[in-house]
């Protein structure tokens, strides 16, 4: 693992628009892509810049079981918002929130993920090390599935809603099998609440409580941490 530690969220958008921009000159087509507060400068960078997606695919991490595309807590929406309508990609990806049949969608975003190699995969972290919504206890080869909130996910994600209550408590999350399969992950981490976390990704034993260690076995991988969350690294 390659652990570049810079001052703050903003200096690590720049690094991490850096990281992206080095995958399009290498020839990267395929983007996985995450959502939440982590991700957000990296994106703004990335809209500044003069970066051409068109011919690109991306493909998200997950989607809340429920949310219809146009819901502004989805993020369908919050991938429109921070990138897409600045950053269209000739074709964009993620689960969908209302799939009548649960298994078909499963299926067919497995599907996805073969037809479409992931070169670079961008990741957040949870404070209990979760990567996509794959919960500490998940399967290191598990493919596309529904998944059932943690309580410490439910509340880390109510930031974004009216209350805790309006938290959807089931998701569809790509599994770490396919993460693992990206030719090139880059996960991002600010603050001291995920200390704990990277210390564990970094420094842990591999081991499905902390989903994120399985990283340490990927031979590609860079982290953009700050030095809040770097606090625990030996
Ligand atoms: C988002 C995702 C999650 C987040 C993680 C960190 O698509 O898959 O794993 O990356 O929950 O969230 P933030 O960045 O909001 O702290």
């Amino acid at each position: 693992m390659k652990v570049i530690i810079v001052k703050d969220q903003n200096a690590g958008g720049k690094a991490g628009y850096e990281v992206f921009a080095n995958a399009i000159e290498e020839g990267a087509t395929v983007f996985g892509l995450a959502t939440g507060g982590t991700p957000e400068t990296t994106y703004q960078e990335i809209v500044k810049s003069d970066l051409d997606f068109s011919k690109c695919t991306s493909i998200n991490l997950d989607e809340y079981v429920g949310l219809s595309a146009t819901d502004p807590q989805s993020y369908h929406h919050y991938m429109q918002e921070h990138l897409f309508e600045n950053k269209p990609f000739k074709k964009s990806y993620l689960p969908d929130g209302q799939a009548t049949d649960e298994n078909a969608e499963l299926k067919a975003y497995d599907q996805t993920i073969q037809d479409n190699p992931i070169d670079l995969q961008l990741l957040g972290i949870g404070t209990n090390g979760h990567i996509g919504f794959n919960e500490p206890g998940s399967d290191f080869k598990g493919q596309t599935h529904k998944v059932k909130l943690t309580d410490s996910t439910i509340a880390a994600n109510a930031r974004y809603f009216e209350d805790e209550t309006q938290v959807p408590h089931y998701a569809y999350s790509m599994g770490i099998g396919s993460i693992m399969q990206a030719k090139k992950i880059l996960l991002e981490a600010y603050g001291e609440n995920k200390a704990e976390a990277i210390a564990a990704t970094v420094q842990g034993p591999v081991s499905e409580e902390c989903p994120a260690s399985i990283l340490q076995t990927h031979p590609d991988v860079t982290l953009i941490i700050d030095e809040a969350a770097a606090k625990l690294l030996k």
